[in-house]
């Protein structure tokens, strides 16, 4: 079963989908830590993906779709969940191309449905594990012990560079112009279900469990 979580930032896709890794034994696919990784890494390309990330910007399809295809090329036994792609009518037209070459299709595109009070909430408290990546936020979800993972026990804990209020407005707005329109895409195909990503995390979880049982 391949499934792409789609909503805003901020909207829980990168939460749940380690829930859905842990319990299903899915692969998450997200663009985001794949272009994390690349401008960690200070190549050429990583300091142009850097700034673009920075402003709250797109990083072009090319870059992308080429990130994914490398990941789709070693397969998952239990499934791919996409997490931040597709993120434009471009990428949604590639990866529809790529699953079909592969002989896999997509089983369901869960929207998660946040509104933007909260979001800004949201990514403005969140920090994340350098290590494992697992993701907190200092009010709602704080590790046990101040400056220590739960999961993995490492003191890396970081903020991310886009995790301001500028940079957040400008992630918003592109969400609405570029990603927002994929809601009609995927609900032309049948595929796209929504639930409220704005209940607690094991509620949402919940959800997303009985959506993939009937799908
Ligand atoms: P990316 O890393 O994909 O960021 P995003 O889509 O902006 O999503 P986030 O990671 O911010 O949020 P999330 O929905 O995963 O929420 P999370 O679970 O962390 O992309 C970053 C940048 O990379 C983009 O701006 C762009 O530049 C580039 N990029 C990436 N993919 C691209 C693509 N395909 N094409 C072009 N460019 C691309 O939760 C957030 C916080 O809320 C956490 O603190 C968490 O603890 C908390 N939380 C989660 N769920 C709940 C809940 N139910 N209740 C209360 N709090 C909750």
């Amino acid at each position: 079963m391949n499934i792409i979580l789609l909503g805003p930032p901020g909207a829980g896709k990168g939460t749940q989908a380690r829930r859905l890794m842990d319990k299903r034994g899915m692969v998450q696919l997200s663009t985001g830590d794949m272009l994390r990784e690349a401008r960690s890494s200070g190549s050429a390309m990583g300091k142009r993906v850097a700034e673009v990330m920075d402003r709250g910007a797109l990083v072009t399809d090319d870059i992308v779709i080429g990130l994914i295809e490398e990941k789709l090329a070693g397969g998952a036994p239990g499934g791919f969940i996409f997490d931040g792609f597709p993120r434009t009518l471009a990428q949604a037209d590639a990866l529809e191309g790529l699953t079909e070459r592969m002989g896999q299709e997509l089983s369901a595109v869960i929207e998660m449905q946040v509104d933007d009070e909260a979001l800004i909430e949201r990514v403005t408290g969140r920090f994340t594990c350098g290590n494992c990546g697992a993701v907190y936020h200092e009010r709602t979800h704080p590790t046990a012990v101040e400056g220590v993972c739960d999961a993995c026990g490492s003191g890396d804990l970081r903020k991310r560079a886009d995790d301001n209020a500028d940079s957040m407005r400008q992630r918003l707005m592109e969400y609405y112009k570029k990603t927002s329109p994929l809601l009609g895409y995927y609900h032309a195909k049948g595929l796209l279900r929504s639930i409220d990503g704005l209940a607690a995390m094991d509620v949402v979880e919940r959800a997303i469990a009985e959506l993939l049982d009937r799908a």
